[in-house]
Parts: C-alpha cells; sequence; structure tokens
C-alpha cells in the first residue's frame, strides 16, 4: 500500500472524502459539494440529476430532497442509489455507491431549521418534479403557505435527508497523459471492512 500516498493517504475513505471536499471548497468557483446523484427507475432506466453533499459522517454521504420527488421514489422503490462528485479545478472524482436510507430525524429537523425562511416555505410549496401549470401557480402556493405556516414552519413530512451507506467508494486524479490514478475502496456491507485497490485508469 506504500504506492498509495500524497492525496490517497489514510485508511478511512470518509476522511479522504472531507479532505477532497475542503480542498474544492477553496479551489471550485461555486457549489463544491454538488454532486450527481444517480438511481433506476422500476424498469431499470437510469435518471441522473445534482443534489448537494450535506454532510460526510463516519459511515455515510447525505443529501435533503423531497421524498415525493422522482429521485425519492426512485430510491425508495430501489433503495439504492450512486454520486459522484467533479471538480473541475482539481481535476479530480469521488464515486460513491450504496444502500439508501431516509433520514427524517433529529438531524433533517436541524437542517431545515438553518435555512432560510423563504427556502424552508419554498420547500412546502413545491410539489418536486410534478406537472406545475405556470410559475404564477407556484408563487401563488408559496404565499399561501407563508400565510399559513409564519415565520417558524415545521419541517414538511415529506422532505427530509437520506444517506448513502457506501459499499463503493473511488477516488480520481488526473494525471499526466491520461495516465489517472484510481483507487477504489470495496466492501460487501457496511458492517466488512474495506478491501482497497488501485485501478487501471
Ligand atoms: C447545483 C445544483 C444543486 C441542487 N441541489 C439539490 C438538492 O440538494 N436537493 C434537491 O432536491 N434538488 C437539488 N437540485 C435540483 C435537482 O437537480 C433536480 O432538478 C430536482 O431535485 C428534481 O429532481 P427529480 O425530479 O429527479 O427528483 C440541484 C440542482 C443543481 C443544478
Amino acid at each position: 500500500m506504500s504506492e498509495r500516498d500524497g492525496k490517497f493517504a489514510g485508511d478511512d475513505p470518509f476522511a479522504i472524502a472531507r479532505a477532497w471536499l475542503s480542498e474544492a471548497e477553496a479551489s471550485e468557483v461555486n457549489d463544491p459539494n454538488a454532486m450527481a446523484l444517480a438511481t433506476v427507475n422500476e424498469t431499470g432506466l437510469p435518471n441522473v440529476r445534482m443534489v448537494l453533499l450535506k454532510d460526510i459522517t463516519d459511515d455515510a454521504f447525505w443529501f435533503y430532497t423531497n421524498y415525493g420527488s422522482a429521485k425519492g421514489r426512485e430510491i425508495e422503490a430501489s433503495g439504492k442509489a450512486a454520486v459522484v462528485l467533479h471538480w473541475k479545478s482539481l481535476r479530480r472524482q469521488i464515486r460513491v455507491r450504496g444502500a439508501v436510507t431516509r433520514e427524517d430525524g433529529p438531524e433533517a429537523d436541524e437542517y431545515y431549521a438553518s435555512r432560510s425562511l423563504k427556502s424552508r416555505l419554498g420547500a412546502w410549496a413545491s410539489r418536486q418534479s410534478e406537472p406545475l401549470s405556470s410559475r404564477a401557480h407556484l408563487m401563488a402556493e408559496v404565499a399561501k403557505v407563508t400565510a399559513a405556516k409564519g415565520p417558524n414552519p415545521d419541517r414538511p413530512p415529506f422532505w427530509g435527508g437520506f444517506k448513502i451507506a457506501p459499499v463503493e467508494i473511488e477516488f480520481w486524479a488526473d494525471g499526466a497523459f491520461r495516465l489517472h490514478d484510481r483507487f477504489v475502496w470495496r466492501r460487501e456491507s457496511d458492517a466488512d471492512s474495506w478491501n482497497v485497490e488501485r485501478l487501471n485508469p
């Protein structure tokens, strides 16, 4: 394992991911925590969209969304997802795959409460992924929930966190002549220990 050093050093992939994200926070023009989230529908048709990574804890990658959205429904049906973070400024990517669980307890309440009032009301007003007749209709919904919910809206029951418990985390860094460096951490389940391998670029 001695050749895995520098930006790939260490045994804990969550710590490496946090270190790369904090480097990206210093170098990206915006949204260093933006990641593409891939899901599949019931026919196996893939779907992908950006979401914001909100936390990397000791065992999971966290993001927040509307549970009734297309992604929310696909995740709850399959129980699985993959994400990729790509930083142009660093020429690096991190890929994560694993089982996903809903997190709608105190952490979701706390994160919801930390958002601006307009964002909190927007979460109530938007039936994410459903057809919308006009922008004016959405603004009317915002006005309705603003009047109904007041200055301290509770977290909508249909909005909260998802956490991905990875069985695979891959770190990729650009190398000269397309000879990139790739290291993958894999395990059968999150109860197992990691196996680390270098991959061909
Ligand atoms: C940079 C960026 C960050 C985004 N972050 C989120 C997010 O954290 N949560 C979310 O629900 N949607 C986020 N969106 C919007 C999603 O990409 C998507 O349009 C929306 O969630 C509906 O997706 P779905 O219909 O596949 O469920 C973000 C979009 C961009 C471009």
